[in-house]
């Protein structure tokens, strides 16, 4: 998006806001480029959560979605933590639902959960561990091999591990609304069109267009690759937001979005493009809308993410 002098002007008055509130900004790579660029810490989901254990700041300003600020208040409760849009939700998140999901623990007794980071704090505190797609691998081959698990909520995900682990897991039914679109025969015409372009794909992808791909990993791992490869061209089939960073990292290269199934943004995700410079501006003035939780909920929440993190 090209930068007018309103945002320019948001820009500046973010930063006063920054110092005057002594808040650090930490932005998904999802989110829209002139919000990451004013961010002070850029990541994945699992390096936004160990960044936002550990800062100084008194406030945390999350430009990402709900359940990743949630993680950051349940890993730093005595710090305030706001995000632009309290409405920007996902659609794993939204699959599962505390009461369902309890159910479906019930079903399965003696089984130990793995929950992927993209549920809510309710759903956490019911799980055994939490995992994101940069340790999920890791997770799951720390738990014993005679015991059961379920994986819950992103089946494409799960399905990915079951092949990379050897691991039997009962699956939750849910996707990405993303990740699923992509059109699997279009980027098959993009890999003709590109003979020398590399796919390059994350997890929450469907297991047919992940059988293509050249490699496969959390936006962050994405992003390595395509500073460490030696290929100057790439097919990327995740959110298109990484592709700024991708364009800084290696501005020689080229990289070109996965299309999805319509002629849509749908490989755009339509909760993190919610979050706009005026509502971060607008959160950093009022701080507010604030992430609220019980503290009994942080407690039971914070002992498998903490697991997590050990893990990490
Ligand atoms: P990452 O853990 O790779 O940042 O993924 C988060 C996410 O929501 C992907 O859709
Ligand atoms: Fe959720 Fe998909 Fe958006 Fe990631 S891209 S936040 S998984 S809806």
């Amino acid at each position: 998006m090209a930068y007018t002098n309103s945002n320019i002007e948001l820009a500046s008055e973010i930063q006063n806001l920054k110092k005057e509130k002594n808040a650090v900004i930490l932005a998904h790579y999802y989110q829209e480029s002139e919000i990451q660029d004013i961010a002070d810490f850029i990541g994945d989901s699992l390096e936004l959560a160990k960044k936002a254990a550990t800062t100084n700041a008194d406030v945390i300003i999350f430009a990402g979605v709900h359940f990743m600020a949630e993680t950051a208040k349940i890993l730093n409760p005595n710090k305030k933590v706001v995000i632009p849009d309290l409405n920007a939700g996902c659609s794993l998140d939204e699959s599962c639902p505390p009461n369902l999901f309890s159910e479906f623990k019930k079903s399965h007794p003696n089984h130990i959960s793995v929950t992927y980071i993209n549920c809510s704090a309710e759903v956490k505190a019911l799980s055994d561990y939490i995992c994101t797609s940069s340790n999920a691998e890791k997770i799951i081959l720390s738990i014993p091999k005679d015991k059961e698990i379920l994986f819950a909520p992103d089946k494409n995900l799960g399905k990915y591990l079951i092949k990379k682990t050897g691991r039997k897991m009962t699956l939750w039914e849910g996707s990405c609304i993303v990740h699923e679109t992509f059109s699997e025969k279009k980027i098959l015409e993009l890999k003709f069109q590109n003979p020398n372009a590399k796919l390059i794909a994350h997890p929450e992808c469907e297991e047919s267009l992940l059988s293509y791909a050249d490699f496969i990993g959390s936006t962050s791992s994405l992003l390595k690759y395509v500073g460490e490869n030696n290929s100057n061209e790439f097919i990327v089939a995740t959110e298109s937001g990484i592709i700024h960073q991708m364009e800084k990292k290696v501005p020689h290269k080229k990289f070109i979005p996965a299309p999805p199934n319509e002629n849509c943004a749908c490989n755009q995700c339509p909760h993190m493009k919610l979050n706009t410079m005026e509502k971060l501006y607008l959160c950093m003035k009022k701080l507010s809308p604030e992430i609220v939780l019980s503290e009994e909920l942080i407690e039971k929440a914070s002992i498998p993410l903490k697991k997590m993190m050990q893990l990490s």
